[in-house]
């Protein structure tokens, strides 16, 4: 499930510092997935660490919902050069890797169109597909899944961030006891 420190499945391993691995409960029934590391996720080997994680994790902490009861992860684990979208050559190769990170989870959260459609294995229009709950196969097994915006969507639009806190409190559903910091509501 743990993707090699030297892995060189693609040719993102040339350019980064670090293979950024899943971060929060490995067990969790709920995996949230990102697009891709960016520089700081690099830097530090963790997924969601600079302005998208801060937006996420005050999100969560608002919503009552501690980043350590869920599972957090990107459908490729090495920055692509400049932060630009993975290509799907690069999705396909790190592919197993997210499959083996989703296998028996509960509730599957795609942050943002390019987390979508390497799941769906189709275009996804956010804005008609947001919150409306899905399946997803993954390894033979359906998960429910559910699209929202990635957490950068947010910086300067409000329906965004309305949407991905909605996401967060059905997401909080599937947690049961693990979900249940105080909430400080909005
Ligand atoms: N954006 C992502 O999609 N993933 C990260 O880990 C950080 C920023």
């Amino acid at each position: 499930m743990t993707v090699a420190r030297d892995c060189a499945a693609c040719g993102l391993c040339r350019g980064r510092l670090n293979v950024v691995c899943p971060d929060g409960d490995p067990d969790s029934p709920v995996a949230f997935v990102g697009e891709a590391p960016g520089q700081k996720e690099d830097e530090t080997g963790k997924p969601f660490q600079g302005r998208s994680g801060k937006v996420l994790d005050k999100l969560l902490e608002e919503e009552g919902v501690p980043r350590s009861s869920i599972y957090i992860t990107n459908t490729v684990k090495c920055r692509p050069p400049g932060n630009r979208v993975p290509t799907a050559e690069e999705m396909a190769a790190c592919l197993p890797h997210l499959e083996g990170e989703l296998q028996g989870r509960r509730l599957i959260v795609a942050l943002g169109r390019t987390a979508a459609r390497d799941l769906l294995r189709r275009e996804v229009k956010l804005s008609e597909e947001v919150n409306r709950k899905t399946t997803v196969t993954i390894r033979g097994r359906e998960i429910d899944m559910i699209v929202t915006y990635h957490p950068a969507a947010s910086f300067y639009n409000a329906k965004a961030k309305d949407a991905l806190r909605e996401t967060i409190r059905f997401a909080r559903t599937y947690l049961g006891a693990r979900g249940s910091a105080s909430s400080t509501g909005t």
